[in-house]
């Protein structure tokens, strides 16, 4: 039998993970949203595109929970998104009540699911499927520190006018405007950014970094990014699907790993078939420690209002 992903939320992010798990061939696919038809016309688009990708899965778009029953993984981009002028703490309320509803339904029809959450603010809504479901919390994380890396990365490759592939970055803490993107770890080729660009303009590709999805739903006006988000989140998908065991950048309950205990936030982790398989600690120097802290203070205070 073929590996299941269901995605709930047909919007922009979820449709496009959806194309990409597609191609993939990897697994089948269930879209559910709260809207009816849009998810069946788009699984049907989608379906229609599968002889031409050369692949066999089968795509079934539904306004019905059961449909998702026993599912490998489940990922969650179901709720509001941000418009100008919004920063991702802004859809704290309206999406947790979205969340909590979603958890239940998990606990009901895939309770051995890998569930990797995208709906912002990521960090506060992965507590809450933890919360609302009582799974492990290796089988809970939340996308962000990849997509805020590949941003960093994107923003070095086109600095140094060199290839995107050839970057590496890291980015920690939460999803949000306290992200601590790490130049210690940002490097081309092995080569320390710090021997290629000088001080301000690492702190300049830093703070576009922070602003990278604001500078986005600026630019669309309406909605927010969606094709590096569903990229990011595949990426996620398939190092579970394939027990890749790639070391990625995830938001992961933190259980005394950088001196925090019972907080979602972005550090690095193995990433298999059982979900976080461990959490990377990194030697944080005494400056890294104090943003990485500010980020989880700012995580908190946000916990605190739900
Ligand atoms: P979108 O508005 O295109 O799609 C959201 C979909 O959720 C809509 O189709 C809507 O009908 C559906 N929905 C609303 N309530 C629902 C419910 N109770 N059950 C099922 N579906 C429901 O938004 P988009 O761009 O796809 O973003 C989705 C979420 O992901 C937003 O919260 C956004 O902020 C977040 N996001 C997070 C990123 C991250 O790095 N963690 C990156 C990009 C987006
Ligand atoms: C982003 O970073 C909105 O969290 C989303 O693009």
């Amino acid at each position: 039998m073929k590996e299941k992903v269901s995605i709930i939320g047909a919007g922009n992010v979820g449709a496009t993970l959806a194309q990409l798990v597609a191609r993939s061939g990897l697994a089948d696919i269930v879209l559910f949203d709260v809207v009816r038809d849009m998810p069946q016309g788009k699984a049907l688009d989608l379906s229609e595109s599968c002889p031409l990708w050369n692949v066999s899965v089968r795509i079934k778009g539904t306004n019905d929970y059961s449909d998702i029953k026993d599912s490998n993984i489940v990922v969650i981009t179901a709720g509001i998104a941000r418009k100008p002028g919004m920063s991702r703490d802004d859809l704290l309320t309206t999406n947790a009540a979205i969340i909590r509803a979603v958890s239940s339904e998990l606990v009901r029809y895939c309770p051995d699911a890998v569930v990797i959450v995208v709906t912002n603010p990521m960090d506060a809504m992965a507590q809450v499927v933890l919360g609302g479901t009582g799974f492990e919390p290796n089988r809970i994380m939340g996308m962000g520190g990849i997509l805020d890396s590949s941003r960093f990365r994107t923003f070095v490759a086109d600095e140094l006018g060199i290839s995107y592939q050839d970057t590496e970055a890291l980015v920690l803490g939460g999803h949000g405007d306290q992200m601590v993107p790490m130049p210690r770890y940002t490097t081309v080729r092995g080569i320390p950014i710090t021997e290629l660009m000088d001080r301000d303009k690492i702190e300049s590709l830093i703070e576009r970094t922070r602003n990278g999805g604001a500078e986005i739903v600026g630019l669309l006006r309406s909605g927010s990014a969606y094709y590096a988000p569903a990229s990011s989140a595949f990426q996620m998908v398939k190092s579970v699907l394939l027990d890749e065991k790639r070391v990625v950048p995830c938001a992961a309950l933190l259980n005394g790993e950088y001196g925090i205990k019972g907080v979602f936030a972005g550090v690095p982790v193995i990433l298999g078939s059982n979900g976080v398989e461990k959490i990377i600690e990194l030697q944080l120097d005494d400056s890294e420690k104090a943003a990485f802290l500010d980020s989880i203070k700012s995580l908190e205070r946000l916990l605190s209002k739900i």
